[in-house]
């Protein structure tokens, strides 16, 4: 039996919010370290332009995936295991912001927001955790510096703190497993996440790095937390 650890080349990235801004960037930068990435977002045309720019359905996977779905969910991992067998790292990701102010945005928005972000978020770790028991894989999550402090008027901030316990609680449910788990906290970030794109933020190449620090240290090495404002953010 080879009990070698399996080489960057044959291991596998799933990736929600992959159609923009940090899941591609995390993409891009997986597969120039030689990983294979599994991409999921409901944009699949956009999903299948960057598995093409990757190196087409040998390295990268396009999943139409809404996260707030668990059949897609479900699918997004038997599919990912239907092309590449295994499951090394997943990054529940994705996620969307709204005004501040709790008479600013809608019910309904609001409902979204917490679906997409909360609930998405739990039902990728759900989906996912059996294929990383088996690869003793690494488990990410993008909370939010609003994750870490409260933002006036902020719901998303609610959601973001959610994530963070999410993240903390999976941490401790899943030891023995050899899975790690990592919260990734960007502060402000240049992305579409912005309807006003912000100045003097970080690129989402900057956390794209920061996740890849995380899934690059040895299996003894289980970072918890990366947060990571741009110089010239204050809170
Ligand atoms: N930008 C920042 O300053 C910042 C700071 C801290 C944390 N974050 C967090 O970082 C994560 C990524 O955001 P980003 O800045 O990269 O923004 P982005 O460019 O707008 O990307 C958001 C991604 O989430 C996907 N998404 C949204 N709703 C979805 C759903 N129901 N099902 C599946 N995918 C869905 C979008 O894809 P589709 O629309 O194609 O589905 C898109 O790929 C989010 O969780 C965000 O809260 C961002």
């Amino acid at each position: 039996m080879n009990d070698e650890p399996h080489t960057p080349t044959e291991r596998v990235f799933l990736i929600t919010g992959a159609s923009s801004g940090i899941g591609a960037a995390t993409a891009r930068h997986a597969c120039a370290e030689g990983w294979r990435v599994v991409l999921a977002a409901r944009s699949q045309e956009r999903l299948e332009a960057l598995a093409e720019e990757l190196g087409g359905s040998g390295r990268a996977l396009a999943v139409r995936c809404d996260v707030t779905d668990w059949d897609d969910q479900q699918r997004m991992v038997s599919e990912a295991m239907s092309a590449f067998g295994r499951v090394d790292a997943a990054f529940a990701n994705a996620g969307f912001g709204g005004p501040r102010g709790f008479l600013k945005d809608t019910p309904e928005h609001w409902r979204e927001m917490v679906l997409t972000n909360v609930y998405g978020a739990a039902l990728t770790l759900r989906a996912t955790i059996p294929a990383l028991t088996d690869t003793r894989g690494h488990l990410l999550l993008t909370s939010s510096v609003a994750g870490r402090r409260a933002l006036p008027g902020s719901m998303y901030s609610c959601t973001k703190h959610a994530v963070t316990a999410m993240g903390e609680a999976a941490r401790q449910d899943l030891q023995g497993t050899g899975i790690r788990v990592t919260l990734i906290e960007p502060g402000m970030v240049d992305t579409p996440f912005f309807d006003n794109r912000p100045t003097e933020a970080l690129k989402d190449d900057d956390i794209a790095r920061a996740v890849m620090y995380a899934i690059s240290q040895p299996p003894h090495v289980d970072v918890n937390e990366v947060l990571v404002r741009p110089t010239a953010q204050q809170g």
